[in-house]
């Protein structure tokens, strides 16, 4: 996406002065310390931080997991409201996540047919009959590469860590909220089901036009993917720009320094065709 054509799109989420602050005294950590964003509709953004930077505590902000210290989140330009009960759970159909730990996406009690009718009736889909839920779940499953028919009357735990990955993409594409957060999935899958995943990610926003949120450490798999790179260090953000802004002509010494700490990133992807 271009950086025109991508602020002529509405703004999806954003935020000013966002703080977080934990403990008080010599115990206070600032974990996210008064930043600025602007997502777009649409749009895939990176976050990319060292350990400790902050980034999990911003995607609870964003999340409405937690609440800020200080500043104001916008959810489509107006400041969202999360303050009752029934606000945040119409703000949970718009925004959803998907978590390194696929086993804490599911109730390990649910069969896979009750995760996915779940989602359906979420999306205002109760009464419709069970033929087409039948319908939307095979697709939803075809659209992650897993059959539904051999998924049906089995629990979450009996699938492998790369299948229970792509389910929580078929829970997604049923979904459809407007942004999806993820936190990178790397822990239980290899690199090959790894970019699968990104693959599946990058059709799902280009077939349903969500923002996606990606959180991650690697910065070379940031330029591959993102939109817009935001670049975390203490809870700050210490450079933002499009991929090609961010990485190929980075401005801050802490950007510099986790290029440098991926020395590959120049030979793999062949950034001087750019
Ligand atoms: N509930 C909490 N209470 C106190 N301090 C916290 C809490 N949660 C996070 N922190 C602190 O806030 C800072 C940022 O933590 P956070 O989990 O957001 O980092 P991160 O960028 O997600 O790291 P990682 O890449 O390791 O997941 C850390 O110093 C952490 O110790
Ligand atoms: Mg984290």
């Amino acid at each position: 996406m271009k950086n025109n054509e991508k602020n002529s799109r509405p703004l999806c989420l954003s935020g000013k002065g966002v703080t977080k602050v934990f403990g008080m005294g010599n115990k206070k950590t600032v974990a996210v310390d008064h930043v600025d964003f602007e997502f777009h509709e649409g749009e895939l953004i990176s976050i990319v931080g060292e350990s400790g930077s902050g980034k999990t505590t911003l995607s609870k902000l964003l999340l409405g997991l937690s609440n800020a210290t200080e500043g104001e989140i916008f959810f489509q330009g107006k400041p969202r409201d999360i303050s009752t009960r029934k606000k945040k759970k119409g703000y949970w159909k718009d925004i959803q996540a998907i978590f390194q730990d696929p086993f804490s996406s599911y109730n390990i009690f649910s069969k896979i047919d009750t995760v996915l009718l779940d989602c359906i009736n979420m999306r205002g889909g109760r009464t419709f009959p069970m033929e087409k839920k039948m319908e939307m779940m095979t697709e939803a499953c075809s659209f992650v590469n897993l059959k539904f028919a051999e998924l049906t009357n089995k629990y979450p735990f009996e699938l492998s860590g790369g299948q229970m990955q792509r389910l929580m993409i078929a829970r997604i594409f049923l979904l459809k909220p407007k942004i999806l957060l993820a936190d990178e999935p790397t822990s239980m899958i290899d690199a090959c089901s790894r970019a699968t995943i990104l693959d599946m990610l990058l059709h799902l926003r280009d077939e349903t036009g969500m923002t996606i949120i990606f959180i991650t450490h690697d910065i070379g798999l940031a330029y591959y993917i993102s939109d817009s790179v935001y670049i975390m260090e203490h809870g700050k953000f210490v450079e933002r720009g499009t991929a090609d802004e961010v990485i190929l002509h980075s401005k801050a010494d802490y950007t510099k320094r986790l290029i440098s700490d991926v020395p590959k990133i120049y030979e793999e992807w062949d950034l001087s065709t750019v």
